[in-house]
């Protein structure tokens, strides 16, 4: 096939520098752009893998302010931490730079030059909450105030965490600074626009009609997009923590970050590579490839293609395969509530196993929809897989060798049929491999690998090497020869995937290395060859280690609703005179039905020593209606009535609200007269 790229600029997203990484990164982006960078390295095609840190933006500054030291120590902190995660996981970077080096300031300050003189922004004025005591303006995040639709205080201007809303900072109620604590006001400011209604007619045409094979979930989230319209965006903050705006007139403002960040790629290349960076990059023989999670798709397919044209000498990705989300243990990965399985400490507590993550990972990829990682399906995966299907048929091949032939690969003797059969099976998993990678199908090419190992399995297990040794000695030297051929082979098929466990089986093996090429080859190990000494390719992780990390995961759990229950503030001091005014009675529970349409609500009919009374109460969720009969319960007796789904509730029963948010209705430890009075 001829081929149409001379060489491929990988790309994986720069993660935030605000914090460790997790499982859901790796699985996300770096794994599978690792595997895909391995599969090409090891076709001998020339590619360049970059990563680095998104070092900018306002969590980073809130999050250092918080801890009272500056963004850069913030990022210092988490870039090196993560560097050194990606580096143990053997994410084979060519280089991971950093959007707070001097290369990167100097060449986003350059871009954005080079658009502003071309004519490629629009400005605009727009009204911002500013605050005078400290003399800044406010990013949506140091705006808080009390929650339009849920009244919680303490909502953010783009968002209230109690009840999830999405919000503008004008909408909240009593607004407030949160870097003063001083009542914001509105001020004038002017901003740079990146109009991306002006690239809509070619951005359609290059995606809708000329990326069809793009992934389903990137496609379609772009063709929704471009189908709703698209509006300018602003490419600049009022903010101290980025690269200054590189115009007159523009104190105080910086690079929004999603406009420096992408161009952190090409301030990678132009740090590793400063004399010869221009080919990775504006060569329309590079293929461009950019790895992400779902959440940057529009940044990559829409709003730094647009920039890159805008420049008009960038060529534009060829593919931006992304993922979806992969969630832990049924819950949204979060890094605010501790709910990761953070990469350095699995290094912690699984030292060494860095392949069995990546392994399970990509087995579990979530390529096509969101997935999930359980500590359970991790344990399955290494014990019946890595271990009973690779591990044990590498170790029987050696270890037959090793018992028969003192490790040295016998001569291959006539093939028989069942041979013949058999090493038709795995001639081409080269082609089937590679052409999921090609189309970046890591888990079914991952399984491909697996298959042959499978395939080795039965091989073994029908020859029964171990009986034929007495009877017929020279055709196990055969079988023999034909395992470790496909044990070599393995080494090759896993090693963009697993690298470290083949490079531990190479060296079993005495090869330095393979060729990609000799995938499928049964000429791997010539006879005569020593081979080292055998040792367990994997190790079976026992229910203990499991259970450590769900018992971890169960504290983090108790934790977080521990503190997300905070006793509601004393009220004010009231007279005694207004405490009077309450008539709290005790009454007996006759009736309690469940109130139709309603799945709140419970109907209880009270003896309250008079007449008897209905009352309606939000209850039902916690209860079982015949649970309650005959309870004494506790009730405001004038309680101005109210109707509720049509019934008219004449008071209203008292409960006590748990802090994982039940309840449960307050009674008297004594049986007392139905209308005896609370006081
Ligand atoms: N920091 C961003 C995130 O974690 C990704 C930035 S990707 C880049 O979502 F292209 F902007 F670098
Ligand atoms: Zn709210």
């Amino acid at each position: 096939m001829e081929k149409k790229f001379k060489r491929t600029t990988v790309t994986s997203a720069l993660p935030y520098a605000n914090g460790p990484v997790h499982i859901g990164h790796l699985a996300g982006v770096y794994v599978p752009a690792d595997i895909y960078v391995r599969y090409l390295r090891l076709k001998k095609e020339d590619v360049l893998f970059i990563g680095g840190s998104d070092e900018h933006g306002v969590p980073i500054t809130i999050r250092a302010r918080k801890e009272g030291v500056t963004p850069q120590d913030i990022v210092d902190r988490y870039h090196t931490l993560i560097k050194e995660s990606f580096k143990e996981f053997g994410i084979s970077f060519d280089v991971y730079g950093r959007t707070s080096s001097e290369v990167h300031r100097q060449t986003a300050s350059d871009f954005f030059r080079k658009l502003y003189d071309k004519g490629e922004f629009i400005e605009k004025t727009s009204m911002q909450y500013y605050d005078e005591e400290a003399g800044t303006f406010l990013a949506d995040r140091y705006i808080t105030g009390e929650c339009p639709h849920c009244h919680a205080e303490g909502a953010y201007g783009d968002q209230c965490e109690k009840c999830g809303t999405s919000l503008s900072p004008t909408e909240l109620i009593n607004p407030k600074s949160a870097i003063s604590g001083s009542q914001p006001v509105m001020r004038e400011t002017k901003h740079w626009y990146l109009p991306l209604d002006k690239h809509e007619a070619w951005l359609r045409e290059w995606i809708l009609e000329g990326h069809k094979e793009w992934r389903n979930n990137v496609y379609g989230q772009c063709k929704s997009w471009l189908d709703m319209g698209l509006q300018p965006r602003a490419v600049s903050r009022d903010l101290d923590w980025g690269i200054p705006v590189p115009v007159e007139g523009a104190e105080g403002k910086v690079l929004y970050v999603w406009f420096d960040a992408p161009i952190g790629y090409i301030s990678n290349t132009k740090e590793l590579l400063p004399d010869s960076w221009e080919k990775w990059w504006k060569d329309p023989e590079t293929r461009l490839v950019h790895f992400i999670g779902k959440d940057n798709i529009v940044f990559h397919c829409i709003v730094f293609p647009s920039m890159l044209k805008a420049e008009g000498s960038y060529i534009l990705p060829d593919n931006v395969p992304s993922n979806e989300f992969l969630n832990l243990e049924g819950d949204k990965i979060s890094t605010s509530r501790n709910w990761a399985v953070w990469l350095h400490e699995y290094l912690r507590d699984f030292p060494g196993k860095q392949d069995v993550l990546r392994y399970v990972l990509t087995a579990n990829a979530p390529e096509t929809k969101d997935n999930d990682f359980t500590w359970k399906d991790f344990q399955a995966r290494n014990n019946n897989e890595l271990v009973a299907v690779y591990g044990n048929f590498v170790n029987r091949a050696l270890q037959l060798t090793q018992k028969y032939y003192n490790g040295i690969v016998p001569a291959c003797g006539e093939l028989t049929d069942y041979d013949k059969e058999t090493l038709n099976e795995f001639k081409d998993v080269k082609a089937k491999v590679e052409e999921l990678l090609d189309v970046f199908k890591f888990r079914d090419a991952q399984k491909e690998a697996m298959n042959l190992a499978r395939i080795g399995n039965k091989y073994i297990a029908d020859s029964e090497p171990w009986k034929v040794v007495k009877t017929d000695p020279e055709r196990v030297k055969t079988i023999i020869y034909i395992s470790l051929q496909l044990t070599a082979n393995l080494a090759i098929a896993f090693e963009p995937f697993l690298p470290f466990s083949s490079e531990k089986l190479r060296k079993m093996l005495n090869m330095d290395s393979f060729e990609w090429n000799q995938l499928g080859s049964t000429e791997l190990l010539t006879p005569g060859h020593q081979l080292a000494t055998p040792e367990l390719l994997f190790e079976k992780i026992e229910d203990d280690a499991i259970q450590a990390q769900v018992q971890k995961l169960l504290d983090t759990k108790k934790a977080n609703e521990e503190a997300n229950y905070k006793a509601n503030p004393i009220k004010e001091n009231i007279a005694f005179e207004d405490f009077e005014k309450l008539d709290i009675r005790v009454g007996t529970v006759l009736e309690c039905t469940k109130v139709p349409k309603a799945d709140k609500l419970l109907c209880f009919k009270i003896a309250d020593g008079l007449e008897n009374r209905t009352i309606v109460s939000g209850i039902a969720k916690y209860y079982k209606p015949e649970e309650l009969v005959g309870k004494q319960v506790c009730f405001i007796a004038n309680l101005a009535p109210r109707k509720l789904k049509g019934i008219e509730s004449q008071g209203m029963i008292l409960s006590a609200l748990d802090n994982d948010g039940s309840l449960s209705v307050v009674t008297v430890n004594r049986e007392v007269k139905p209308g005896s009075e609370v006081c």
